[in-house]
């Protein structure tokens, strides 16, 4: 044979320990490859398995999965909302997100957590060395991820979150959880001179919205409603620069794309499930070998 050899050498027998990640679509995701190098970088006797699960199934599913002997389960669109209703317990931060991503299975109960806001946070440490605690912080985005990161910067002691959305209407259960018991916070839109006022008061910016994964999305923000003494912050890895931090950059702003907040979401999951330290090294290097090396 010439060329590179392949780099997996799995080995399944009787006590492999099966985890993996429930969605629909499934397809793209690159979990697998960053979990599967974890394991085998550790020699442990554990495989990564994507499945595509119908949302009318995710109950039946995470039965079968307790019923199986697996170890435990990821879940993407759409299951993080409705599986809040379908464990037997939920960590207190997964609880006040409203969303799961993460489940394990001990001593035969489904315990449920939300790794997302770790995996926020730790990026966010890791890229900008920031800590969440007496920042003003503008969210775009009303959906799941920004649930998630709107949370967790209140949980971690920001001063005042703004959530701009599209559909103001959406960021209404978002504000509720968040104002007035952990901080302050409201809702805009994505008009303008509105959104230039909030940015211009704001340390750090996060997109948490899909624009930016397709050409032609735009959210339209431009260098001027940035400044170098903030943070901007993109949920999006691919491309690993959005529009959103090329205008952010332009104008000096530090820029981070989400590659490390999907890298820390994992690395925290496969804690949770192994109760081994995360090899972070080669789960990164996993990730962006798989997501096509652009980021
Ligand atoms: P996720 O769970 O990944 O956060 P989601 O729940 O589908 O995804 O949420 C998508 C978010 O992107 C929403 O905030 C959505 O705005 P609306 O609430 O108005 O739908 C936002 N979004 C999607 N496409 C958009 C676009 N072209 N312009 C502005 N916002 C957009």
């Amino acid at each position: 044979m010439c060329g590179r050899q392949p780099h997996t050498s799995m080995h399944i027998d009787g006590s492999t320990r099966i985890v993996g990640v429930f969605g629909a679509p499934i397809t793209h995701t690159a979990s697998p490859a960053m979990h599967n190098a974890a394991f085998e970088a550790l020699g442990m006797n554990w495989v990564y398995v994507p499945f595509h699960v119908e949302a009318a199934n995710l109950r039946s599913a995470l039965t079968g999965m307790r019923d199986m002997g697996m170890a435990g389960i990821n879940l993407t669109v759409p299951h993080k909302v409705p599986a809040v209703g379908l464990v037997d317990n939920i960590d207190s931060e997964a609880r006040h997100i409203g969303a799961l991503n993460t489940i394990v299975v001990e001593d035969g109960k489904l315990r449920g957590f939300n790794t997302d806001a770790h995996g926020f946070a730790a990026a966010l440490q890791e890229e900008f060395n920031l800590s969440l605690q007496g920042l003003r912080v503008v969210v775009l985005g009303a959906g799941g991820a920004a649930r998630a990161i709107a949370v967790k910067c209140a949980l971690e002691g920001a001063t005042e979150i703004v959530i701009a959305n599209r559909t103001v209407s959406n960021t209404e259960p978002i504000v509720r959880e968040i104002a007035p018991r952990l901080t302050k916070c409201r809702g805009i839109g994505l008009d303008r001179p509105a959104l230039a006022r909030v940015i211009a008061g704001a340390k750090l910016v996060v997109n948490a919205t899909s624009v930016g994964l397709r050409d032609g999305d735009a959210l339209r923000l431009d260098a001027s409603m940035f400044s170098s003494d903030q943070y901007v912050f993109d949920v999006v890895y691919r491309p690993a620069e959005t529009e959103l931090l090329r205008a952010a950059a332009q104008a000096g702003a530090q820029t981070a794309n989400g590659l490390g907040m999907l890298l820390h979401q994992g690395a925290k999951a496969f804690e949770i499930w192994t109760k081994q330290k995360a090899p972070l090294a080669v789960m990164r290097r996993a990730l962006q070998a798989a997501i096509g090396g652009d980021a």
